[in-house]
C-alpha cells in the first residue's frame, strides 16, 4: 500500500512568504491554501474550524499582522491576529498530532546587544508588533504542540509590499532619498525562507532529525551577513538600473532620530543562525546573493512586460 500523501494547510497564502511557500510546497503533498477570505485571523474560531475541516498533518502559518507602525494604534487587532489566532492553530495542531510551522520576528528583541541575538537571549520588544509576535510565540509554546517557530527579519521578495518595492517606487518619484543608516539587520528573501522551510519540514516528516524533543522549538532563520537599511538600498540600486531606465536616486544616510516613526525599532536586530545550522544543517544564502536572485527575477519579469512595484 502506498503511504498517504501528507495534508498541508497553508495560511496567509497571499503574503510574501505565503506565496513562496505555495511554490515550494506545491509538490509536497495535498496542499490547501487559505487567504484572509477563507481564514480571517481576526476571528480565531473561524481559523480553528478550517483546521478541523482540513485535518492537516502540517500547518504552515504565513499570515500575520505586519504593519509595524500601524500596530501602535491597533494593539488589540495586532494581538488577535499575531497571538490569539496562532494559539488556536497550536491547540488544533496538538489535538491532531500535526506539526505547526510559524514565523516570528527579530523585533522581539530590543536591539541593545552588540553581537547577533541567539535563541537563548531574553526578548524585550520595543513596539506593539514585536510584543504581539512574542505573545504568539509564547501562546504556541504553552500548548506543547509539535512546532517549528522561525524568527526571521527584514523580509522582502519578488511579490508583495516591502522595502525593495518602496525604494523602486520612490526612485521614480524623487531624485534624493534619505535612508536610515544606524539600524543593523539581515534582509531576508522570502524565497530563501520558503526553500529552507521545505527542506526542514520534509526531513522532520521523514524522521531524519530524530524524535520530536530533538527538533521542536524556536530557531533564528535569516539570510547570512548583515547591513543597514541605507546599505541595503545602495545594493538594491546597484542592481536596479534596468528597472528604472538608469534613473538612480542620490542616497543620503541619516540617523533613526532624523526619521521619526510611530513604532520604535531595535538598533541591532541581527540574529545568529547557529542553532538552525547545527540542528538542521542548513544555512540561508548571504543577503547580497539572495538579493541578486530576486533582482534577476524582477528584471526577467519586467522584460516580459510585468512592471514590478508599480
Ligand atoms: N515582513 C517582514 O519584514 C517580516 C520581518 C520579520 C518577520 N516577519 C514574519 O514573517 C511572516 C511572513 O511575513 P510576510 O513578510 O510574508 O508578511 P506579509 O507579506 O505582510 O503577508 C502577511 C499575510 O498575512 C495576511 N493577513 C493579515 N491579516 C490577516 C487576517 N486578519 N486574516 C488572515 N490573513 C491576514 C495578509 O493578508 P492580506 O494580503 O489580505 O493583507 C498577508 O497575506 C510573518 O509571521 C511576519 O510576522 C516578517
Amino acid at each position: 500500500m502506498t503511504p498517504r500523501k501528507p495534508r498541508i494547510l497553508l495560511l496567509g497564502t497571499a503574503g510574501q512568504v505565503g506565496r513562496e511557500l505555495q511554490a515550494s510546497f506545491a509538490d509536497f503533498g495535498d496542499l490547501t491554501c487559505a487567504d484572509r477570505k477563507s481564514a480571517n485571523f481576526e476571528r480565531p474560531e473561524q481559523v480553528g474550524n478550517l483546521v478541523r475541516h482540513v485535518a492537516p498533518d502540517v500547518i504552515l502559518n504565513a499570515a500575520a499582522y505586519t504593519a509595524v507602525d500601524r500596530a501602535e494604534s491597533e494593539p488589540v487587532l495586532a494581538t488577535t491576529v499575531n497571538a490569539e489566532a496562532p494559539r488556536v492553530l497550536a491547540e488544533e495542531a496538538l489535538r491532531l498530532g500535526g506539526l505547526l510551522v510559524h514565523y516570528s520576528t527579530d523585533y522581539v528583541f530590543d536591539g541593545s546587544k552588540q553581537e547577533p541575538w541567539t535563541e537563548a537571549d531574553e526578548p524585550n520588544p520595543l513596539n506593539v508588533y514585536g510584543a504581539s509576535k512574542l505573545a504568539g510565540e509564547r501562546a504556541i509554546e504553552s500548548t506543547g504542540c509539535r512546532r517549528l517557530v522561525f524568527r526571521t527579519s527584514w523580509v522582502y521578495g519578488p511579490h508583495g509590499s516591502n522595502f525593495l518595492f518602496t525604494m523602486l517606487r520612490l526612485a521614480r518619484e524623487r531624485e534624493r532619498l534619505s535612508i536610515v543608516n544606524d539600524q543593523f539587520g539581515a534582509p531576508t528573501s522570502a524565497i530563501e525562507i520558503a526553500t529552507a522551510t521545505r527542506h526542514i519540514v520534509e526531513r522532520v516528516m521523514e524522521g531524519r532529525f530524530g524524535a520530536e524533543k530533538d527538533w521542536t522549538g524556536t530557531y533564528h532563520m535569516t539570510c547570512a551577513d548583515s547591513t543597514t537599511w541605507f546599505s541595503f538600498a545602495q545594493a538594491i540600486f546597484a542592481r536596479a538600473g534596468g528597472l528604472l531606465d538608469g534613473k538612480l536616486p542620490q542616497l543620503i544616510p541619516i540617523a533613526t532620530a532624523d526619521y521619526p516613526t510611530p513604532a520604535r525599532r531595535p538598533r541591532n536586530s541581527v540574529l545568529s543562525n547557529a542553532r538552525l545550522v547545527e540542528r538542521f544543517g542548513i544555512r540561508l544564502a548571504p543577503w547580497a546573493t539572495a538579493l541578486d536572485a530576486v533582482m534577476e527575477k524582477l528584471l526577467s519579469d519586467a522584460d516580459g512586460g510585468d512592471r514590478p512595484g508599480a
